[in-house]
């Protein structure tokens, strides 16, 4: 007999539907998976057929048959232990152990031996598919529960055991499982270590750091050791906004793929902090069944590139179609993959390897060459990206001991970040990217946008164009002064970009 239930694989950061369907044929005891599967798929066999028998049922070893089980669609590579549900349960049906109508379910989840059900990867992915395949009902691990029920129009169980699933399916037996309510978005107050406040002096980079979050923008520190870049770097993602539910649901997608979701869902922007060691693909994404990297992990983030120069160079440049479109593509056997990769870019770095280059009191002991290949690492294109170049200078010692905090709180910050955020997503609120994205901040516009809303008076222009010039902007970095200037803009409230704005936003363009 045979028959047939559902289940679902990410791929990438979306899932397709995998029918599950299930022979049983008279002959020598065998069990035989199809369809393109993977090691952990294979070995699902032996899961499958103890999770059965420890939850009260005939397993498929314990009678003389051959059991097929084909995984459709066929030229889909099969990956990892989430179809164990649904294999298990087609058992039960094609042995007329259990009875229920299969269409319109949906069934994930890994097995233990005991039949006990184990959470997955990737549900918020896979719960999107199925509702927007018309499936109705979808059952899955009790861990995954509330990550999954933030999608809301499809009823979503959530399971210990295969017993427990077994009994509510069959209609003989009352149901015992109820639909999981809607997750409701409770946001956490999260304790900072650093706030700005406890980091002395620094008053230009902390600037700097403000504008960067409130208009998206990318920035490099350059400064001497032990003067506070990785410092100001991490007390960042303190002053920007919360996450929108729109933003919630892209940012929880992508770390449940990665497998590295705590808690249900993410209540704070990423903030992913690779070391210069890390390798191509762990940054970039990708592998055999393609994951996202870092700098997909800090979509809608930040990511800081402590000590910027020490990374592969493959690495550094590898940054470059990201930083621009705000995506990455990882090509695979089959065709490629996109992944989001809309992040702020902090980097630090010392300005020579000894790191005391320009410094008034202590000697650099660098050679020329040395220092030009340390700088060389950075190759135009990448400063090119790079909207604000902040130097973080020795602090006088005497500041260190002063009582009073020094300049704004984290606090205080965030409230006119958020603020002139407000102003930009008003303005920007009925723009998409070519992805598909709402576009939220000025650094995301493009050239289109930037003419519309980012108008600059003749005289203003005027010195833009006299300063582009004299700097020998390329193009990229003419229209990236201008977004800065329109977030500048912003924060002071002003809807016209002014002549003060323009100068701002040129004092740190890369030296
Ligand atoms: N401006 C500052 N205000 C308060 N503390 C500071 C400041 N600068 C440095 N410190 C102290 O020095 C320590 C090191 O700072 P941090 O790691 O940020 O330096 P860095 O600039 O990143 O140095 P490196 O170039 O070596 O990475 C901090 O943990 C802090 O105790
Ligand atoms: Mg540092």
């Amino acid at each position: 007999m045979s028959v047939k239930t559902f289940s679902a694989q990410v791929v990438g950061l979306k899932a397709d539907i995998v029918e599950v369907e299930m022979d049983l044929a008279r002959g020598l005891h065998s069990f035989t998976i199809v369809g393109l599967p993977d090691k952990a798929v294979e070995e699902a066999k032996d899961r499958i057929s103890a999770a059965i028998k420890n939850s009260g049922f005939e397993s498929p070893q314990s009678k003389n048959q051959k059991v097929i089980v084909s995984l459709a669609p066929a030229d889909l590579k099969k990956e990892g232990p989430v179809f164990d549900l649904a294999i298990a349960l087609a058992y039960l049906l094609a042995s007329d152990q259990l009875d229920f109508e299969v269409e319109k379910k949906i069934f994930l989840g890994e097995l233990a031996l005991d039949g006990k059900i184990r959470p997955i990867k990737g549900a918020l992915s896979l719960v999107k598919t199925a509702k927007q395949k018309g499936f109705e009902e979808l059952y899955l691990p009790k861990e995954n529960v509330k990550e999954a029920a933030l999608i809301r129009g499809i009823k979503i169980f959530g399971c210990d055991t295969l017993k427990e699933v077994a009994e509510h399916l069959d209609e003989k037996i009352n149901f015992n499982l109820t639909p999981s309510p809607e997750t409701e978005i409770v946001v956490e107050e999260k304790f900072f270590n650093t706030d700005f406040q406890d980091i002395m002096g620094q008053e230009t980079a902390k600037r700097g750091l403000e504008i960067a979050a409130a208009g998206g923008h990318n920035l490099l520190m350059v400064g001497p050791p032990g003067t506070g870049k990785t410092m100001l770097a991490k007390a960042f993602t303190a002053i920007l906004p919360p996450l929108s539910f729109e933003e919630i649901l892209e940012t929880t997608a992508i770390h449940s793929v990665a497998g590295i979701l705590e808690g249900d869902f993410l209540t704070q922007r990423p903030l992913r902090t690779p070391h210069h060691t890390s390798s191509y693909v762990a940054i970039v994404g990708g592998g055999n069944y393609p994951k996202p990297g870092e700098i997909t992990l800090s979509h809608r983030g930040v990511l800081l590139l402590d000590e910027f120069p020490e990374f592969e160079k493959r690495v550094i440049e590898s940054l470059r179609q990201p930083l621009e479109d705000g995506s990455i593509t990882v090509a695979r056997a089959r065709g490629t993959i996109n992944f989001p990769a809309k992040f702020i870019m902090i980097c630090t770095m010392n300005p020579c390897p000894c790191g005391h280059k320009g410094s008034r009191t202590k000697e650099c002991v660098c050679s020329q060459a040395s220092i030009q290949r340390y700088q060389r690492k950075i190759s135009g294109p990448i400063l090119d990206r790079i909207d604000l170049y902040l130097e973080v200078p020795q602090v006088e010692h005497e500041k260190f001991l002063a009582n009073a905090p020094s300049g704004d709180s984290s606090q205080t910050i965030k409230e006119r970040v958020a603020r002139a955020r407000n102003i930009q997503r008003e303005r920007l609120k009925k723009i998409k990217s070519p992805k598909g994205l709402p576009i939220l901040t000025n650094s995301e516009m493009s050239n289109k946008e930037l003419k519309a809303f980012a108008y600059l008076s003749e005289p203003v222009a005027k010195i833009l164009n006299q300063a582009a010039k004299s700097l020998d902007l390329s193009g990229r970095a003419y229209h990236r002064t201008i977004k800065l200037a329109r977030t500048i803009a912003d924060l002071g409230g002003e809807e016209n970009i002014s002549e003060q704005h323009i100068l701002e936003a040129l004092q740190y363009r890369p030296k």
